[in-house]
């Protein structure tokens, strides 16, 4: 009763090939399909193809398998989670059991185990989320012969904003672009992330990039320069450009972070030095680009002094939007990058809480 069924298809097909007009032949074609009688004898399944947590947060990412119930227990039967790389083009290890024996590799050890709910879950826990982890995953179960995945995104509550160092416009290859937004406290941002972003009202005329090495930008407001005043609001995509040598500006995108961010209360106005000492003194440190986002974004952080941040720019962010801070709407206000030793501006500070 288990065994295969086999069914040959034929088909007849005339061959008419009008330049080949001598020859008349009929053409054979044979196909065959194996279909088994009991289905797949190994079936791996989520519940939840997205799961959403935040830096910091821990998140269960839910996968189960079913063997077939006439096969014994297999002490071989081999659980194993991968990422999936920000092109998808590639996977990393994440974590293999088999059996007792577990492991877990790279930047996840440590912070990854199975959730262990009964014989039958693999689903995988990660702790103490970076924004690294953001991504898909690819949950495997290898039992015998038998083999089965599924895909669950991990997706992080958070910001993202676009990105250009002292430097100027469009002066970030791919790498670059990675470490500038390190640099802020942030990763570089995905189109998913770019998108919802761009869902939420996010207008933004030059060109950046994302984590798949494509380079892209959101436009609500249909306009000239921005790829036409008579086009359709999206996201204009340039596609894939060379990481080594063409330069962009970048999105970046960062998430919950553990500390406080404030404006430094201090009388009179400061230089950039005097800005990064004055944080120092109040065991702090002058705040990155990607804390004032978040604090703006998921705190609602409004405060109308313009002030220095660490990569020497001068912004201020403003939630409730009116006269003489931002009128129009709640964003975070960019002063540009003014000469360091201007003491034209105060400080805005971040103090972690480990
Ligand atoms: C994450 O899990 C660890 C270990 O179970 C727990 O101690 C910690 O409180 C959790 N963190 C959050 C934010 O829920």
């Amino acid at each position: 009763m288990n065994a295969l069924l086999l069914f040959a298809l034929f088909s007849l097909s005339i061959a008419q090939n009008f330049e080949d007009a001598y020859s008349d032949l009929e053409s054979y074609n044979l196909r065959t399909i194996y279909i088994t009688e009991n289905g797949p004898k190994l079936s791996v399944v989520t519940d939840q193809a997205k799961v959403i947590s935040r830096r910091g947060g821990n998140a269960t990412l839910p996968c189960r398998f079913q063997r077939d119930p006439a096969a014994g227990p297999n002490p071989k039967l081999r659980i194993k989670w991968t990422k999936l790389t920000a092109d998808y083009l590639k996977e990393v290890d994440v974590f293999v059991a088999m059996g007792y024996h577990k492991r877990s590799y790279g930047r996840f050890h440590g912070r990854v185990h199975l959730q262990g709910d009964g014989d039958s879950d693999a689903s995988l826990v990660i702790n103490d989320i970076t924004l690294e982890d953001y991504g898909r995953y690819k949950c495997e179960v290898i039992d015998g012969l038998e083999d089965g995945t599924v895909v669950i995104s991990l997706d992080l509550q958070g910001v993202v904003y676009p990105y250009f160092p002292r430097l100027g416009r469009y002066n970030l290859n791919f790498h670059d672009a990675e470490k500038a937004c390190q640099d802020q406290d942030a990763v570089v941002a995905s189109f998913d992330q770019l998108y919802d972003a761009w869902r939420g009202g996010l207008d933004w005329c030059n060109a950046g990039w994302l984590s798949d090495g494509s380079v892209q930008y959101p436009i609500t407001k249909p306009r000239e320069p921005c790829g036409g005043k008579n086009t359709v609001p999206g996201v204009r995509n340039y596609g894939k450009r060379d990481k080594d040598k063409n330069r962009y500006d970048v999105f970046c995108f960062s998430s919950n972070f553990n500390g406080q961010f404030y404006y430094l209360i201090h009388p009179g106005k400061l230089t950039y030095d005097e800005a990064v000492q004055a944080c120092q003194r109040d065991g702090a440190q002058l705040a990155k680009v990607g804390q004032m986002y978040t604090a703006w974004k998921l705190l609602g952080y409004d405060r109308c002094d313009a002030g220095w941040l660490a990569d020497g720019s001068v912004r201020y962010p403003i939630s409730r939007p009116r006269r003489r801070c931002s009128p129009d709407e709640a964003s975070v206000r960019f002063s540009g990058y003014p000469d360091r030793k201007h003491k034209l501006y105060g400080a805005y500070c971040f103090k972690g809480h480990n």
